[in-house]
């Protein structure tokens, strides 16, 4: 995945911890200028984001709703990656349109992951559609992680219960007896270090088709969060990460 090159594109980075310095690191490899560092709320002012294009945040659920009212409030587009807060859809949409700038918000910034879903979903139609298959999903993912199953496996668990409506809920534990067909068994292991796999399978009498998802490193998120930056400057309203796959749509046309 790579950066489009525009001539003079300016950041500040909101939050720099990890994901901050990946940003800065990633910006810097891809000639994008980090013209600020905002590293507390404390340090956000006009003055410091008045030459910024685009403003990125990766801070803490404590503080992200602030700096983002106040950052929309200095006219200055934002995208946030920051987890553990809901974002106030009206209110920031409101922020947005009457300061005629925008913001964006993601919990998961692989853009990759995003384009797995659609395939799983566009799967999902068709075998649906074709019968005789079953499916089932499982994700892999380092022994520090605190929450399980991930987030990700839930938005997969939604995506199959849209799109493969004979199955009605998720199973996310063991079955100790012998499962309901209209239940997704979607199982998860903690092992090392893995940064995150999902599959999704689709079994039938005759064949199994597995559909897998395997990140790496943090920095697609980075690449990711620099991509839809890119793209909402000069925007006005409130956006998900979707609206930016979605803006790819043409391409995705050309392909299939
Ligand atoms: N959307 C995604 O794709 C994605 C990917 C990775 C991480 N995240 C999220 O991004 C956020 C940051 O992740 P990280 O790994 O960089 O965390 P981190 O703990 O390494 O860094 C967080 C940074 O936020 C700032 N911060 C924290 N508390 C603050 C406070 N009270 N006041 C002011 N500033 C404060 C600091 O600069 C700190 O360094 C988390 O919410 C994490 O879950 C999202």
């Amino acid at each position: 995945m790579s950066i489009e090159k525009i001539n003079d594109f300016r950041i500040g980075i909101i939050g720099y911890g990890k994901m901050g310095k990946m940003v800065q690191q990633i910006a810097f490899a891809n000639e994008i200028t980090v013209q600020s560092i905002i590293p507390s709320i404390e340090k956000l002012s006009h003055n410091l984001v008045e030459n910024c294009d685009v403003l990125i945040d990766f801070s803490h659920a404590s503080v992200a709703p602030r700096l983002i009212e106040q950052a929309l409030s200095f006219q200055k587009p934002v995208v946030s990656g920051t987890t553990g807060w809901k974002p106030d859809v009206p209110l920031l949409t409101d922020l947005a349109l009457k300061n005629k700038t925008a913001f964006l918000h993601a919990t998961n910034f692989s853009l990759g992951f995003h384009i797995y879903n659609k395939l799983v979903a566009q799967s999902a139609e068709w075998l649906n559609k074709l019968g005789g298959y079953d499916v089932a999903g499982h994700e892999i993912h380092h022994n520090q992680k605190v929450d399980s199953p991930s987030g990700s496996a839930k938005t997969l668990a939604e995506t199959l219960l849209k799109h493969f409506p004979q199955k009605k809920q998720t199973l996310y534990d063991t079955s100790y007896s012998q499962i309901d067909q209209n239940e997704l068994h979607f199982s998860s292991t903690r092992i090392g270090s893995t940064v995150g796999t999902h599959t999704v399978m689709f079994d039938s009498f005759c064949d199994t088709i597995e559909l897998t998802h395997r990140a790496r490193t943090r920095d697609g998120f980075a690449l990711g969060a620099l991509k839809c930056a890119q793209w909402i400057k000069g925007k006005v309203g409130y956006f998900t990460i979707d609206d930016f796959i979605d803006s790819m749509k043409e391409c995705c046309e050309v392909v299939s």
